[in-house]
């Protein structure tokens, strides 16, 4: 299956977009922890005309039961379709048969999602919140050495919760390695 996987790889770029906490939290009872109002804007324009993956879980809390301006692929290991403008996949590597054609598919979570596509991942875009969330029940994998952070904006505030944050983009080193 991974070389298969890797057979189907050099056609797109594999991103991920989250929002995390000092202590890589993203989830707790199904929610964020924290919401950044501008943050949604960063997310839109790095995500639309994009095709966008996510697990059933994450479907289920978008307000509309979808992203508009985006083609919705949302992983479940049902055939329950939640509404017409979103796709349902099985397994990554049917979400990567079914993008054969894109440029750059974004994983938009949730935890089981950024796991499952963790080693096809090519780069992350990254919303660090400056807080510890501490009792969260789901987490974004640990971002480590094979990581180079590409680009950083400044530490802004958000005015509705007094937290700082900033955007960071970080590519994976030795991309070569991994055809
Ligand atoms: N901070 C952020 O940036 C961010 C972004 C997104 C989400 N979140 C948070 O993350 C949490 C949700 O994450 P989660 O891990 O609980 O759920 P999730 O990743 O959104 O969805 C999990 C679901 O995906 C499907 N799935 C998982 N593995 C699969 C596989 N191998 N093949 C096919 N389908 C598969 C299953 O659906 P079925 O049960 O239908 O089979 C599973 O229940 C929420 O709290 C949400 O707010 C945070």
């Amino acid at each position: 299956m991974y070389l298969k996987m890797e057979i189907l790889k050099p056609t797109r770029t594999v991103a991920m977009i989250a929002a995390i906490s000092q202590d890589y939290a993203i989830g707790k009872d199904g929610n964020q922890p924290v919401y950044i109002k501008e943050d949604l804007r960063h997310f839109k324009a790095l995500t639309e005309g994009r095709t966008v993956v996510m697990g059933r879980r994450t479907q289920q809390a978008l307000p509309k039961g979808y992203l508009p301006k985006r083609r919705n692929i949302m992983l479940s290991h049902c055939d329950v379709v939640p509404n017409e403008y979103v796709e349902i996949a099985h397994s990554v590597e049917e979400v990567m048969e079914m993008t054969r054609g894109d440029q750059e598919v974004v994983v938009i979570g949730g935890g089981m999602i950024y796991g499952l596509f963790w080693d096809l991942a090519d780069v992350l875009y990254i919303t660090h919140i400056d807080v510890v969330i501490g009792d969260a029940d789901t987490y974004f994998p640990m971002i480590g050495d094979e990581w180079e952070l590409v680009d950083e904006s400044d530490r802004r505030i958000d005015e509705a919760t007094g937290l700082a944050y900033r955007y960071c983009e970080y590519r994976r080193k030795c991309l070569n390695n991994k055809g």
